[in-house]
């Protein structure tokens, strides 16, 4: 049980049915999605699933989380096509599928009409704010950003796409960048940064084209990845580790002082795969390229020209401050070293402090979450990045499960986990849901009115799809995102009324 160390009772009236029933899910990242396919294609009872999205598109971080440079890992989203076309209202099997984009619950339509109305109800909104370091010129300095503000921007989000504070930033005068955090989003944004000018890697991307030309303004020659714990520590996975390594083919060479990686020192004896792995790739990558024992870190030779940009791993830092001029923007942070405690606790050597000058600070510490405005009144447990919740039965703040109400994907835990395992927990919670439903008495009114919100539905979508992929076409491009919700609106208003193609929303779902 997460939040709570009460042990939660499940109450619900044991009543076999078959009767058709409703099931509305929060959100369409990943987490969302894969709990609606796995209910569609798995539940004996004849379901009405609606997703619902508070943007006008789906999949969530799929579409502005995954770097543009890695899309085969967005081939969940052919997955999802399939689902939704299969069982599009009025659906197959006796089960259909709607998408109501552009509608946030909470907002334009209570969590708490949706529970009144609907037999299931699971929250899968994800994680959309930041963490914070809470020193001080967090918040004040100009040239630091958060990981999501710079991610969501260059994948063209709506919210971010347009943002004066990142496009008119003076990115010319961008020499080095400081990444706070060492996980694999740290890793995206140092791969982005340093790579952006490599057409090859970027130019048949649906990177967002602001974004791609003020990273290529930047004459960025370091990137300095900070992190709090030791190398043996280090967040970031192998893939991706080696992937920022194999940047020295463009003249982007990596480095780790010996100060906090000596392979020598470092103990393997209860060491996993993953963690051997990774001290042989350091080691190996650390030499001379002619000098490497081992193939398989001798694939992509460094350009005759020499190296032009280098990022650095560096270890066992506590930040304290960041500090700017008078003109507000950023000149420097101030850290200071610290030791772990062998129970792995981060002890700050507060009394040595060390000054790294840098243009850009981007602190990559994970997403924050928050609670959906109708949670106290719902008497909802929400604490710590996540909701309450036993194995995704979503729990009160005195810790009894709530029924009918369910959690998966990162709201469920805080922000951790790939796809794959996001996927896994979907399934998990969907089997329960299924399970639940078979004793819940279908008694509920299924109306829900939401004519006064200009809804987006899965046709609309497949228009923008279709549109995004054709400009893209025409610029050589994968796709090119719409970066602005009114001109998604725009170009669905030349188009047939959605509501009128599947199912609407005004009267009985
Ligand atoms: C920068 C970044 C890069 C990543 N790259 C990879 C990768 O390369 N490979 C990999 O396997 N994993 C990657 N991940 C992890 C992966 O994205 C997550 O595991 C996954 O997206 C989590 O899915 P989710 O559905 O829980 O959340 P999300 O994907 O965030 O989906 C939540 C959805 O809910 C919507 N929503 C929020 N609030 C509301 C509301 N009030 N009403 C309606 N809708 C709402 C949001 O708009 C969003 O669409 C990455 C994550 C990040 C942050
Ligand atoms: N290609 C991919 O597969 C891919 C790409 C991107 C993201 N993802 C996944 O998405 C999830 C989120 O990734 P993420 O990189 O945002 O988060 P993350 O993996 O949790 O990394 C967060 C980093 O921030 C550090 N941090 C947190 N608070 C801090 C503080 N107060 N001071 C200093 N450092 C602090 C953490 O250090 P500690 O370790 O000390 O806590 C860690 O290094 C992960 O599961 C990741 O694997 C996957």
């Amino acid at each position: 049980m997460t939040g709570t160390s009460m042990h939660p009772i499940r109450v619900f009236v044991r009543w076999a049915t078959t009767q058709r029933k409703s099931v509305s899910i929060i959100g369409s990242g990943p987490s969302g999605f894969y709990t609606a396919c796995r209910l569609l294609s798995k539940s004996p009872i004849p379901l009405d699933v609606t997703l619902w999205e508070k943007l006008p598109v789906p999949f969530g971080l799929s579409r502005y989380g995954v770097a543009p440079d890695h899309p085969e890992v967005k081939n969940c989203e052919q997955t999802f096509t399939e689902y939704a076309r299969k069982y599009l209202y009025p659906g197959v099997d006796g089960h259909t599928f709607r998408f109501r984009g552009n509608v946030t619950i909470g907002k334009d339509l209570e969590l708490n009409t949706l529970m009144k109305r609907q037999d299931a109800v699971i929250l899968s909104y994800g994680c959309s704010g930041d963490h914070k370091l809470g020193i001080p010129g967090e918040d004040d300095t100009k040239g630091v950003f958060t990981s999501r503000e710079i991610v969501n921007w260059y994948n063209g989000h709506p919210d971010f796409a347009k943002s004066e504070k990142l496009n008119g930033f003076d990115w010319e005068s961008v020499r080095k960048v400081g990444i706070i955090g060492n996980g694999n989003v740290a890793l995206d944004l140092a791969r982005v940064l340093l790579s952006c000018r490599e057409n090859d890697i970027w130019a048949h991307t649906d990177i967002n084209p602001f974004a791609l030309s003020a990273f290529r303004r930047a004459p960025i020659q370091e990137v300095k990845l900070i992190a709090r714990r030791d190398f043996v520590h280090s967040k970031f996975t192998n893939k991706e580790y080696r992937e920022l390594w194999e940047l020295e083919q463009y003249g982007i060479r990596g480095f780790i002082s010996d100060q906090y990686f000596d392979a020598s020192k470092i103990d393997l004896t209860n060491a996993d795969r993953v963690q051997k792995r990774r001290v042989e790739m350091t080691s190996e990558y650390l030499k001379p390229f002619n000098e490497r024992t081992k193939k398989n870190y001798r694939k992509f030779p460094p350009p005759a020209a020499g190296f032009k940009k280098h990022w650095e791993m560096d270890y066992l830092k506590t930040p304290l401050r960041i500090n700017s001029g008078a003109d507000g923007k950023l000149k420097s942070l101030t850290v200071c070293p610290n030791i772990l405690s062998a129970d792995s606790k981060i002890e700050p050597l507060a009394y040595e402090e060390i000054d790294y000058d840098m243009d850009v600070l981007i602190t990559s510490l994970g997403y924050g979450s928050s609670p959906l405005v109708d949670f106290p009144s719902l008497n909802i447990g929400f604490a710590k990045n996540h909701v309450y919740n036993d194995r995704g039965m979503v729990l009160n703040t005195q810790g009894s499960i709530i029924p009918g109400l369910y959690v998966s994907g990162w709201i469920k835990k805080g922000s951790s986990g790939v796809i794959a395992s996001t996927m896994a927990d979907a399934f998990e919670v969907a089997d329960m849901v299924i399970t639940d439903l078979r004793s819940v008495a279908s008694s509920k009114s299924r109306a829900i009115d939401i004519s006064g919100v200009r809804f987006t539905t899965w046709k609309d979508w497949e228009k923008i799809d279709l549109e995004e992929k054709a400009r893209g076409k025409f610029q050589n491009k994968i796709r090119d995102k719409f970066i602005d919700t009114n001109d998604i609106l725009a170009f669905l208003r030349e188009e047939i009324p959605s509501s009128i193609e599947d199912g609407s929303h005004i009267g009985p779902l």
